[in-house]
């Protein structure tokens, strides 16, 4: 992997990022790997993981007994049924010129806007699981008060988990959310049904799960280092008469899987759309 860029270093003021789990964790390791000084950061999390702990030692501050005075940027990283319990409590935060970046899947601007004072800048992203390994992909949405300084700021702290998208329509927010938000689920869906496909069709159940796991993966990462589309690749291996054929003709057949993950994309934006709040 390639060593990322410092785009943190000149970052300046505090940034208090509330809840370090899997997400906050996630972007705590990589602000830190684009040279955020852990001085610069303090962290709000009631279960602190030893290596959170461990960063107390390069000067990070965690639980702050007093007052943290305004912050250049306050990233929310908690579960969204806990938002309405801590959202509210850190207007005192928010100051004039800081950004607040919420990662809570469903929780709308306007939640954050009625939680926090007035002038807040906002962005709710919503990121994706595989953020855990810095090969996410989150998509940003700003409220009206955010300048270009705190998107371009939006951009590098959410880049440390991945790729990031801007999007200027809230709702668009739902389909994201049921297309790449859900998405890695539909991926590991794929896995678990071709290695139930290989039992069916004679293999021993370790090995199909060992090939269809190491297809997936590989597949992946092919996409992810080629310049070439999905459709392009899938073509490229598929020779006219040939067994990928074959298994194409079913899988984009009617009621194939096109149709299959439209339906399925479609009834995630639809809950994802009755959940908002
Ligand atoms: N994981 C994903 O794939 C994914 C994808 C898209 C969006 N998100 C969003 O990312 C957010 C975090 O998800 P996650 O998977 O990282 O969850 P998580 O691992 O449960 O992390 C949330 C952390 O926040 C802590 N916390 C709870 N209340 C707090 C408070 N008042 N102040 C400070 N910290 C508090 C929790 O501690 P306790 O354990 O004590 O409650 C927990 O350690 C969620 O809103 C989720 O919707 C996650």
């Amino acid at each position: 992997m390639s060593v990322p860029q410092k785009t943190l270093s000149k970052f300046s003021g505090h940034l208090l990022l509330v809840g370090a789990g899997k997400m906050g964790g996630a972007m705590l390791d990589g602000w830190i790997a684009r040279g955020l000084n852990p001085k610069k950061i303090v962290v709000i999390e009631p279960q602190a993981v030893k290596t959170v702990k461990a960063l107390k030692r390069r000067g990070l501050t965690l639980n702050p007994k007093g007052k943290v005075a305004g912050a250049t940027a306050v990233v929310i990283a908690v579960k969204p049924q806990t938002a309405p319990a801590a959202v509210p409590l850190l207007a005192s935060y928010v100051g004039k010129g800081t950004l607040v970046l919420s990662i809570m899947a469903g929780r709308t601007i306007g939640f954050l806007e009625k939680s926090l004072p007035a002038a807040a800048a906002i962005v709710r992203a919503m990121p994706n699981t595989p953020a855990a390994i810095g090969r996410g992909i989150a998509v940003a949405c700003p409220n009206g008060k955010v300048s270009a300084r705190q998107r371009k700021l939006a951009t590098d702290l959410l880049a440390a988990i991945g790729k990031v998208e801007w999007v200027g329509d809230e709702a668009l927010m739902d389909a994201v959310t049921a297309l790449s938000g859900s998405g890695p689920a539909y991926v590991f869906l794929l896995a678990e049904a071709m290695t139930q496909a290989g039992i069916a069709a004679g293999l021993p159940a370790d090995l199909a799960a060992r090939l269809a796991r190491e297809t997936v993966a590989g597949s992946g990462e092919l996409l992810h280092r080629s310049t070439l589309d999905a459709a392009m690749l899938r073509q490229n291996v598929t020779s006219p008469g040939g067994t990928t054929a074959a298994a194409l003709d079913v899988l984009m057949g009617p009621g194939g899987f096109d149709a299959l993950l439209t339906k399925a994309i479609a009834a995630a934006t639809r809950r994802s759309r009755e959940l908002a709040g």
